[in-house]
């Protein structure tokens, strides 16, 4: 079903909750640098995530868990000064908001000051309720994300689908719910089915955002490099891949090695 767009000039977590109310789906995905957001952003994606994922894609960790909040904030700040008009979102960090509400709100301060990036997300329902509470007393937008929570990979021991079960899906809603009453703008179900998290978007009013989440929710998000074809290792079903950019671009580089070995670049035309 096709809805007609509003032109939003800059995107606001209202923007975002008026769009689920007239049907029309958000676009989010990753940027952690400069460049890649500019470009992003000036392809119209609503919603851009300064993912904790930027430990994997950038800087080659097995795990989210090791990027640190100075790294984040980092990443974070490249991007807000390449955005025009997409909300930045930038995840709290593994190990800088789960010891209590304060070291919470301290965590999302320095984020929201050292970066100046719009809102903050972070991983978890009810065990977080408190700390959410405490970020959004601040004046500080707070976006969930449930479901396969990355941060939690040694308590889970696997990647694979959650919330199969009967009780697990039972408390994934609740939680939802919770996030949506305490004050969230939005919530990210990762890798659940996509019956509930259908059945969770239509239960909540606030944007419910999918990835390997099934079509029935409000938006989309995805990884930039996985979208973009620049890791061949990783392929789960869920992906849909826009460009082979691994191949492409070892193809030009292959190509640029041996044009400087064979002399043939720079030409005459390329040099002073
Ligand atoms: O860090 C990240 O990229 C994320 C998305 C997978 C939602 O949290």
């Amino acid at each position: 079903m096709s809805v007609a767009k509003k032109d939003y000039k800059r995107i606001t977590t209202k923007s975002l909750i008026e769009m689920k109310s007239n049907g029309e789906k958000i676009s989010m995905l990753t940027a952690y640098d400069y460049t890649m957001a500019k470009i992003v952003d000036t392809a119209g994606v609503d919603v851009i995530l300064v993912g904790d994922s930027a430990s994997n894609v950038m800087a080659g960790h097995e795990t989210t868990l090791p990027i640190t909040l100075d790294q984040m904030i980092y990443h974070a700040s490249s991007v807000v000064r390449a955005v025009e008009r997409a909300l930045v979102v930038v995840d709290l960090p593994f190990g800088s908001y789960q010891s209590d509400p304060k070291e919470a709100l301290r965590s999302s301060i320095r984020i929201m000051k050292e970066s100046g990036g719009h809102a903050v997300k972070l991983e978890g329902g009810k065990e977080i309720k408190e700390s959410i509470k405490k970020i959004l007393h601040a004046g500080i937008p707070v976006m969930g994300h449930l479901g396969l929570t990355p941060q939690s990979i040694y308590k889970f021991g696997t990647y694979s689908v959650r919330a199969k079960e009967e009780e697990e899906a039972e408390k994934l809603i609740e939680d939802a719910q919770m996030l949506e009453k305490v004050g969230c703008f939005a919530v990210v179900l990762e890798k659940i089915p996509a019956e509930l998290a259908k059945k969770v978007a239509d239960s909540i009013s606030i944007p419910v955002i999918g990835i390997g989440a099934g079509g029935g929710v409000d938006g989309q998000v995805l990884v930039i490099h996985d979208m973009l074809g620049m890791n061949n290792e990783f392929s789960p079903r869920f992906l849909r891949r826009y460009l082979n950019l691994y191949e492409e671009m070892t193809k030009a580089i292959g190509q640029y090695a041996a044009d400087v070995k064979s002399q043939d670049f720079p030409n005459e035309k390329e040099q002073y």
